[in-house]
C-alpha cells in the first residue's frame, strides 16, 4: 500500500502526526505500507510559490491513497485566488477525479452531551452524507469579478452534466443499499434549473434501485430538518456547495467537527482521506486539536481503498474505547471527563489498539 501523506497547514501537521502513529501501530498486524510525505496548501506556497506543486501531485498520483490534514490560514488570505491554499485542495480533488465525497456523521454514545442538540434527538445518529466534489459552482465557468456598467460584479456558474449527476447518484444508491435503503436527494429545484436536472436524473436512476426508497428535499428545508429531527436521514446525496454546508451542520450534531472523517473517491476507489474540518488557525500550534477525525479517516482509507475492514474496525473500536475511558480534547470536553491534548489523545488510541 502506497500512501501519500499531506499534513498541510495549521493543525494539519499536529493531527496528521497522530494519525500516522496509529497507522504505524498496525504494522504489527502484518499491514505493509510505504508512506511518502509532501507539501500542499500554504506551506507549499511558502516553499514553492504554488499551493499544489507538480511534485506533490506526482506523488499523489503514484500512491494508492492520500491522507490529508488541512490547508489554509489567515497569513495566506490576501494572496491572489490561484495561490490560495484552498486552491491546492480543490486542484488535487479535480486532478485525481475524486468526485465522491463520503462524510459520515455518527454520534458516539459517549458524546451525546457534547452535541448542541438534546441527547434524545441525536442518540444513535448515523447519517452518511454523499457530496459531489468535482463539479457545481465550485468549478463552473465562467467565474470572476469584473467591471460592468461602472461597478464591479462577481459571478460563478452552477453547472452539472447528467453524467456527473448519475455517477454520484450511483455511489449514493450503492451505499444506501448497504445501509437502511433510504436515500434523500437534496436540491433547490424550485429555483435552480441545474438542480431540476439533478432531481430528474436521480429519479431516472432510481429505476435501477427499486429496493432503495428515494426521497427529495429542498436544501433550506434539509438544513432545518437536520437540526429538527436528524434521525430521519440515512443517506443524503447532494451537490458540492450544498454538501459542503450540510456536512458541517451534520458534523456538529455529533459533538464536534473534530470527530468527522471523510473519504473522497474516484471511480476505482482510489481515494483521498481527510478530516472534514479545516486548519483551525485559532488553536494551531497549541497541541489542543482533536486528532480523532484524522484517525478515523485512516480507518476509512483502510476500508474503502485497501479493503482492510478488520483493521478499520480496530481503529474505530480503539477510538470508542478512549471515549468510553473519558478522554476528551477541548472541543468535546464536558465536566466529569478528562481533558487531554492532541498527543495524549494519540497515545491513548495507540494504547487502545
Ligand atoms: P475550521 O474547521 O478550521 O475551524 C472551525 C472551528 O472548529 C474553529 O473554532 C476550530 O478551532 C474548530 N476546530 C476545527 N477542527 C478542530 C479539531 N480537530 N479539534 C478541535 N477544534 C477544531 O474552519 P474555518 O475556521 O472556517 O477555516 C480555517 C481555515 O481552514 C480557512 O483557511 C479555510 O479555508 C480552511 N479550511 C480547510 C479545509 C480543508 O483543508 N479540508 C476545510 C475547511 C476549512
Ligand atoms: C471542505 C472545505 C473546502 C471545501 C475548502 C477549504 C476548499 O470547506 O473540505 O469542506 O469547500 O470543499
Ligand atoms: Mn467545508
Amino acid at each position: 500500500m502506497k500512501i501519500c501523506v499531506l499534513p498541510g497547514d495549521g493543525i494539519g501537521p499536529e493531527i496528521m502526526a497522530q494519525a500516522v502513529r496509529v497507522l504505524e501501530a498496525l504494522r504489527t498486524d502484518g499491514l505493509a505500507f510505504e508512506i511518502e510525505e509532501a507539501k500542499i496548501g500554504g506551506c507549499a506556497v511558502d516553499a514553492d510559490g504554488v499551493p499544489l506543486p507538480e511534485s506533490t501531485l506526482a506523488l499523489a498520483r503514484a500512491a494508492d491513497a492520500v491522507l490529508l490534514g488541512a490547508v489554509g490560514g489567515p497569513q495566506w488570505d490576501a494572496l491572489p485566488r490561484e495561490q490560495r491554499p484552498e486552491r491546492g485542495l480543490l486542484g488535487i480533488r479535480k486532478a485525481l477525479n475524486l468526485f465522491g465525497n463520503l462524510r459520515p456523521a455518527i454520534l458516539y454514545p459517549e458524546l451525546a452531551n457534547a452535541s448542541s442538540l438534546k441527547p434524545e434527538l441525536v442518540a444513535g445518529l448515523d447519517i452518511m452524507i454523499v457530496r459531489e466534489l468535482t463539479g457545481d459552482i465550485y468549478f463552473g465557468q465562467p467565474r470572476g469579478i469584473e467591471s460592468r456598467d461602472g461597478e464591479r460584479v462577481g459571478f460563478n456558474t452552477m453547472i452539472y452534466s447528467e453524467s456527473e449527476i448519475r455517477r454520484i447518484g450511483k455511489v449514493a444508491f450503492d451505499i444506501a443499499r448497504k445501509r437502511n435503503r433510504k436515500l434523500c436527494s437534496v436540491d433547490k429545484m424550485n429555483v435552480l434549473e441545474c438542480t431540476q436536472l439533478w432531481r430528474d436524473v436521480m429519479i431516472e436512476l432510481s429505476a435501477d434501485y427499486p429496493d432503495v426508497e428515494l426521497s427529495h428535499m429542498l436544501v433550506d428545508n434539509a438544513a432545518m430538518q437536520l437540526v429538527k429531527n436528524p434521525k430521519q436521514f440515512d443517506v443524503v446525496v447532494t451537490g458540492n456547495m450544498f454538501g459542503d454546508i450540510l456536512s458541517d451542520e451534520a458534523a456538529m450534531l455529533t459533538g464536534s467537527i473534530g470527530m468527522l472523517p471523510s473519504a473522497s473517491l474516484d471511480e476505482n476507489n482510489k481515494g483521498m482521506y481527510e478530516p472534514s474540518h479545516g486548519s483551525a488557525p485559532d488553536i494551531a500550534g497549541k497541541g489542543l486539536a482533536n486528532p480523532l477525525a484524522t484517525i478515523l479517516s485512516v480507518a476509512m482509507m483502510l476500508r474503502y481503498t485497501f479493503n482492510q475492514e478488520a483493521a478499520a474496525v480496530r481503529i474505530e473500536k480503539a477510538v470508542k474505547k478512549v471515549l468510553a475511558d473519558g478522554l476528551r480534547t477541548g472541543d468535546i470536553y464536558e465536566p466529569g471527563t478528562r481533558k487531554v491534548g492532541t498527543i495524549d489523545m494519540g497515545d491513548a488510541v495507540v494504547a487502545a489498539l
